[in-house]
């Protein structure tokens, strides 16, 4: 049985321990996942093992705080797979900013994502802040997963440029990207107290067993 889970907008059936959310496009898969139907309202499973979000609500985050009308921009939006997901989250009255540099998972994600009237695609580099401005608005919530070496500077370059004060941001960090050579606790330790020189750490999490050595880390604008 499919039921509201503590996470607004997200569905559970809790003996399976699964996640779904509301089909924005209903009898239209965004790539391999379950549609389910129940009472004549269709569902997307959300599996954390393809989903860093998934897997930090899997790992009992409380609030992810990205909620149904909010603009989002998606950093790293790669062929739509969790963009999807956020996108039935914030339904028609929101939209999705989704960036990505590389024009090939672009075009896929153009053609996954078809009918979904709340996503702008955007092919530009996130560290490009400058283009960015030109194409897009302050938002509520920025959602970042480009696993690159600078991913850190260039989320709180973001932050500053496009995030509405009190606004919340997630960053999924891939610890190998960051240096192959030191333990991923360690480097996790490090981002966090960078982040707490110009923002408020609301919650981090790794992402084990569904996603080896990333963690994600939720903040506020100071
Ligand atoms: C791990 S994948 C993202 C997966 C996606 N978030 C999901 O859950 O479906 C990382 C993506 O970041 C993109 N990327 C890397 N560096 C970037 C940058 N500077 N600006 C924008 N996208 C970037 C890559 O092209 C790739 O598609």
């Amino acid at each position: 049985m499919i039921s509201k889970s503590k996470i607004f907008e997200v569905y559970e059936e809790k003996g399976r321990n699964k996640l779904f959310t509301l089909n924005f496009t209903p009898g239209k898969k965004a790539y391999e996942e379950q549609l389910v139907n129940q009472n004549n309202i269709e569902y997307r499973e959300w599996d954390p093992y393809t989903s860093k979000l998934a897997a930090l609500i899997a790992n009992k985050c409380q609030n992810i705080f990205i909620r149904k009308d909010d603009v989002v921009l998606y950093l790293g939006s790669s062929t739509g797979t969790t963009v999807s997901h956020v996108s039935d989250i914030v339904g028609k009255e929101g939209f999705v900013f989704a960036v990505d540099l590389a024009p090939r998972v672009m075009t896929s994600l153009i053609f996954n994502l078809e009918g979904r009237k709340n996503i702008a695609p955007i092919l530009e580099s996130a560290n490009h802040t400058g283009r960015l401005s030109e194409r897009i608005s302050v938002v509520d919530i920025i959602y970042q997963d480009i696993a690159q070496k600078d991913q850190l500077n260039i989320f709180l370059k973001n932050i500053h440029n496009f995030l509405k004060k009190d606004g919340y941001a997630l960053l999924a960090v891939k610890a190998r990207s960051i240096d192959v050579t030191r333990k991923p606790k360690e480097i996790f330790n490090e981002v966090k107290r960078e982040l707490e020189k110009e923002t408020i750490v609301i919650d981090y999490k790794t992402l084990e067993p569904y996603q080896k050595d990333h963690a994600m880390f939720v903040v506020k604008r100071k």
